[in-house]
């Protein structure tokens, strides 16, 4: 028996990256996916449903939701995880660059949430799982706008746990470190040295490395399961001891 066996997640910015590894550890543990991305991918299992929708497009969402419910017979599980990256201080972005980042990192979470509501309560099993990231609670340079975004994520999650325990809705949040994605591979690249940046990012985590994409789906997974039905309103940080910990130089 797998721990998600006869639910139903909807995955979004499920087809790279860290949701894409949330995908494969859902469907691996009985769960029915639907990929929800504006690339998707091509999904050759059985069990995921790629879903072509924009989460700054309530329409796109909406329909995106309809139709996994409608194939897969309800929705139990939402993971907000779509998300973009946004790199300066608070003097390098207009106002324009900040009303795009959050209309996705904050505001997306917001649309999606939204139309899943009336599936998830109907489940007996109903889940949220946010991506945060350590920039909600460690302040980083030259990431004043992301990191706005991802707090806003965090205590988005904790507020939407308050409004929907009555109801039997868990909701959570996961907050990976600098983790070994396409993203960070994009970051690099813009870069002089990417190879020396890396070397960097891996030095900043205590446990010397990036985290992997793998590494967090299994904390989405811990976070989404019926069997820790008792977990709400939490930030599960996944980030090789980088919040926590203070090591000698
Ligand atoms: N990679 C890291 O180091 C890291 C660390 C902490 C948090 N995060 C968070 O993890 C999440 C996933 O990041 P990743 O590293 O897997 O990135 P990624 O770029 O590999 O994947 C992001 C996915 O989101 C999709 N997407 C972007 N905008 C969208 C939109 N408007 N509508 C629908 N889909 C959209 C993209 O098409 C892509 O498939 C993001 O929320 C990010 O902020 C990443």
């Amino acid at each position: 028996m797998g721990e998600l066996d006869g639910l139903v997640a909807v995955i979004t910015g499920g087809g790279s990256g860290i949701g894409a590894a949330a995908a494969q550890a859902f469907v691996a543990a009985g769960a029915r996916v639907g990929i929800l991305d504006v690339h998707p991918g091509e999904y050759a299992a059985p069990a995921s449903l790629p879903l072509t929708a924009d989460i700054t497009d309530g329409a796109s969402v909406e329909a995106a939701m309809r139709t996994a419910a409608e194939t897969f017979g309800g929705i139990d599980i939402l993971v907000n995880n779509a998300g973009i990256s946004s790199v300066g201080t608070v003097e390098d972005n207009d106002d324009a660059e900040w009303l795009r980042v959050l209309d996705v990192n904050v505001v997306g979470f917001v649309r999606a949430t939204r139309a899943a509501l009336p599936y998830l309560r109907r489940s007996a099993h109903a889940a949220i799982v946010n991506t945060s990231s350590i920039a909600a609670g460690a302040g980083l340079p030259k990431r004043a706008l992301y990191s706005a975004s991802k707090g806003a994520v965090h205590s988005l999650t904790l507020a939407l746990a308050a409004d929907l325990v009555g109801e039997g809705i868990r909701v959570n949040c996961v907050a990976p470190g600098t983790a070994d994605t396409p993203w960070v591979a994009r970051l690099l690249a813009r870069t002089e040295d990417p190879a020396g940046e890396k070397a960097r990012l891996e030095a900043r985590q205590p446990m010397g490395r990036l985290v992997s994409a793998d590494e967090v789906a299994a904390a989405m997974l811990y976070l989404a399961s019926p069997r820790n039905g008792a977990t709400t309103g939490i930030s599960l940080a996944v980030d090789g001891g980088m919040h926590g910990l203070r090591l000698p130089r």
